[in-house]
């Protein structure tokens, strides 16, 4: 097993995450960050200390190899489905980093009070709306830097997703600097991971 990144193993085609007693394989179908990694993430902002922002947590897939990872860092949870929460509110008993936060991440004032200084803002949302409301959270918690997973399909269904990730593209080099885009197939389909840092 060779380590890739800070908490990050490989072996052959695998990557995994180790929680403390085992290593986890990290599956890039149903993780858009393994698959990130496997399609050439250069820099990995996420180590053991990154105090995260996580919004569109879901059941808790991919949040529970980044809690692995960050295992003296905090993750912060928003998700808006009840469903999806009651799931992820198990793991996060389970694990001392996580906090389970039940919102909209459209609305960051209602969760401003619990969440305190943040290195980074990971959103995987697909609504129509998901590049505001990334850029809303990254503004209202000064956030240093932010990785979104970007769904074409969600934002305009008509469009070539090459042009609907140019658009993208264009919206966010207003207020950041993109490091890197990261197209994710074939693990998911007109997604990209596109990883920003403030100047
Ligand atoms: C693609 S899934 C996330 C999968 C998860 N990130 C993973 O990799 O394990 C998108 C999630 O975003 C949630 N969501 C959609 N709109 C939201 C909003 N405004 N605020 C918070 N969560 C939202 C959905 O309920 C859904 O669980």
């Amino acid at each position: 097993m060779e380590e890739i990144f800070e908490g990050v193993y490989r072996r052959g085609k695998q990557i995994f995450t180790y929680n403390g007693k085992k290593y986890r394989a990290w599956n890039p179908y149903r993780s858009k960050m393994a698959a990130a990694i496997l399609k050439g993430l250069k820099e990995m902002w996420i180590g053991k200390d990154t105090k995260i922002l996580y919004l569109g947590v879901a059941t808790g897939t991919t949040v529970s190899h980044l809690a692995d990872i960050a295992k003296d860092g905090i993750i912060y949870g928003v998700e808006i489905s009840f469903k999806a929460m009651k799931k992820f509110v198990k793991l996060c008993k389970e694990r001392d980093n996580l906090i389970p936060i039940l919102g909209d991440a459209s609305k960051p004032s209602s969760y401003a009070a619990i969440v305190e200084n943040i290195d980074l803002i990971y959103q995987d949302i697909s609504q129509k709306n998901q590049v505001e409301i990334f850029l809303k959270n990254m503004e209202r918690f000064k956030a240093p830097k932010g990785i979104i997973m970007v769904k074409a399909r969600s934002i305009d269904v008509a469009m070539e997703p090459k042009e609907v990730f140019k658009k993208v593209r264009e919206q966010i080099d207003k207020f950041y600097r993109v490091k890197q885009m990261i197209n994710l197939s074939p693990y998911a389909k007109d997604h990209v991971a596109i990883l920003v840092e403030k100047d």
